[in-house]
Parts: structure tokens; sequence; C-alpha cells
């Protein structure tokens, strides 16, 4: 008898994981321009004929979900909202069966015009990038006088029922570091769930350094000044990244994904499909499975699900940040998708 020659299931890797967890970038185009993310200028787009259509995307998703046993789908950017069948594409998704939980990262800007028509289209949750709430900040840390779209897009989410609305921040040291307090005050004022992301290395200009991060554990201490935190009950945490927190007995929580000091890849349940139709088995993968040649060569959705599985076994065990011999991946964040 012959070996399968693939696993005839899951995106399985070869240290036991198996990823159920898909998030698709609709785009890397972006309308701000975070210092932890982008240069001001002079970063490429991808060209438009590289890029997924809002068919092949859903073709792609559509197979992840009924032949590999993916049952989240998370879409994001670059800003994914910039992307102009958005809705359509949350809204196809959302039929397929078994239905997967539907979810989008976003920046915010312009949330406030979609959020009822992606909550039509079936959207089941927001989270949206918030680093301070202070206009001056804002302003320096994303190079744009965007914070009022963004706190009005916060508002339309949570009015639209995109129930738990999600706030994710980076803390950059010298610029919003001392602002971790009043961001978490502004989320329990509003219903929104804050989690702080250890800064990591995959800005566009490599400006990363470990040195000037801000890590979880102060994070943790900046928020101690003003808040009683307790740690909830860490078995309930899984294959999520956040670290969580009750604030103040509860039942408000606060979460800390420590990507870089505590890294998580041994639960690690992801997997990446790029604007331009590749397969990212990790955040910081240096080799990528093109599916966009095979797909638009006519492929069968078998042999996509096949060339999906092989995809992810060489999945490294660990980002190995900490390794001296790190290198960070060739394409930045706003290429891949959060
Ligand atoms: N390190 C940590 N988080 C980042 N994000 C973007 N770039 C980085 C980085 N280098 C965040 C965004 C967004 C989410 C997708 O990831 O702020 O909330
Ligand atoms: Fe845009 Fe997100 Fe990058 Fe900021 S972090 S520039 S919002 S893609």
């Amino acid at each position: 008898m012959t070996a399968p020659s693939s696993t005839p299931l899951g995106l399985a890797d070869n240290y036991g994981r198996v990823a159920t967890d898909l998030r698709v970038s609709l785009t890397d185009r972006c309308n701000l321009r975070c210092t932890y993310c982008m240069p001001e200028e002079g970063l490429d787009w991808l060209a438009k004929p590289e890029l997924l259509t809002d068919d092949e995307i859903v073709r792609l998703v559509s197979i992840a979900v009924t032949h590999l046993g993916v049952d989240e789908i998370r879409f994001t950017g670059g800003e994914p909202l910039l992307r102009r069948g958005l809705v359509g594409i949350v809204a196809r998704t959302t039929q397929l069966q078994p239905r997967p939980q539907v979810s989008l990262t976003t920046n915010g800007i312009g949330l406030s015009r979609q959020a009822e028509a992606l909550r039509e289209a079936g959207l089941d949750r927001v989270n949206v990038s918030l680093d301070t709430i202070r206009r001056d900040t804002f302003q320096e840390l994303t190079r744009r006088d965007r914070l009022q779209d963004v706190l009005d897009g916060l508002a339309a989410a949570h009015k639209a029922g995109l129930a738990p609305v999600k706030v994710n921040a980076v803390l950059m040291r010298g610029m919003n570091d001392d602002q971790a307090p009043d961001l978490l005050q502004f989320c329990l004022d509003h219903d929104y769930e804050l989690r702080f992301i250890e800064q990591m290395p995959l800005d566009a200009q490599h400006g990363w350094s470990r040195d000037t991060m801000i890590t979880a554990d102060e994070i943790l201490e900046r928020l101690a000044d003003r808040f009683d935190l307790q740690p909830t009950d860490a078995a309930s945490r899984g294959s999520a990244p956040a670290e969580s927190f009750t604030v103040r007995g509860g039942p408000a929580t606060v979460g800390i994904i420590a990507s870089v000091t505590r890294p998580f890849c041994g639960d690690c349940d992801r997997v990446r499909l790029t604007a331009d139709g590749q397969v990212r088995d990790c955040l910081f993968a240096r080799t990528e499975s093109d599916l966009r040649t095979a797909l638009r060569a006519g492929a069968d959705d078998e042999d996509l699900a096949d060339r999906w599985r092989r995809a992810m076994r060489g999945k490294l065990p660990g980002h190995g940040i900490a390794d001296p011999a790190f290198l960070q991946p060739a394409r930045p964040m706003s290429a891949i998708g959060g």
C-alpha cells in the first residue's frame, strides 16, 4: 500500500498544530502610515493584476472552509475597508457551510459608513486599531489627522452590534507609552475590549529594536498605576494569543498579546492568505506558497486544497525573534495582515 500523498483533512503541520483560523489580506494599501508599520512614503503597492479578484478570494476562502476545516475567517489589510467589494465578500463568506465565524481587523476609518452594511452581510466582530485617544499623538503616530473618524467608526460598530468591539493598541516608547491607562479608561467607558500588542519586527522600514519596544511587563506596570488587574484563568487562553486580566474585579477585561516576550507559537492555529494569493504559514515566514498561479491555470478545488495542505508542512515551530540570526520577513505587516 502506498502512503497517501497528503493529510486527508485539515491544515496540519509537522509539529502537531492544525490551522483553523484563516487571515485574509484584502489589500496592502492603507490610509494611515503608522510609524511601527509603514514609512512616511515610498512603499510600493501590489499591482492590480497581481491582486486576487473578489471571486478568487471567495473561491479560496470557500476551499478553506469546505475542504480544509477552517472555521474562522478574519479579513485584514493594509486597510480592508479600502477594498470596494468588501461587503460582498463578507456576505458570500457568511453563507458558506459550515458557517465560519467572520471578523474584520480595521483601522476604523470609514467604518462609520459601512458598519451597518457589514453587520447585515453577517460580519460577526471587528478589531479596530487605536493606539491613543489624543489627537496630537494620533497624528504623530499615524501621520494623519484622522482620530475622529476612528472614534466614529468604533461607535458605529458598537451600535451595529458587532460585539464585542475589540481595540488593538501598540505602545511606542516616547510616543504613547504614557497613555496606556487613559486608553483603558476610554475603552471601559465605551464598552470596548482593549488588547495591547507588543511591537513586532514587521515594519517596512526595519526600524524595530528589542531595546526600545515596550514589553508586556512594562504595559502591565503602567496599567497597574491606575487599575487593579488580576489574571483570568490561564487555562481558558487556549490558542488565543491574548493573556487576559480582569480590571477592578471585572467583568471588564484587558488583554496583552506578548508575541515577542512570551511567544505562543506552540499553540498557533493561524494561516494567512495575502492579497496576491500567497499562503503564509506564519506572520514571520520567509517563504510563501503560491496558490494564485494554480488557481488561474484552472486547478480544481481538490488540487488547490492539496497545495494548501502541503504549504503548511514547513511551518516552523516558532518565530525565532529571540535568535540572534533572526531575519525579518521581506513582506511588511501591511502586506500580510494582522
Ligand atoms: N507590531 C505589533 N502590532 C502591529 N500592528 C501593525 N504592525 C504591528 C507591529 N509591527 C497591529 C496593528 C493592528 C494589528 C493588525 O496589528 O495596529 O491593530
Ligand atoms: Fe495602516 Fe494598520 Fe499599518 Fe497602521 S498598522 S499603517 S492602520 S496597515
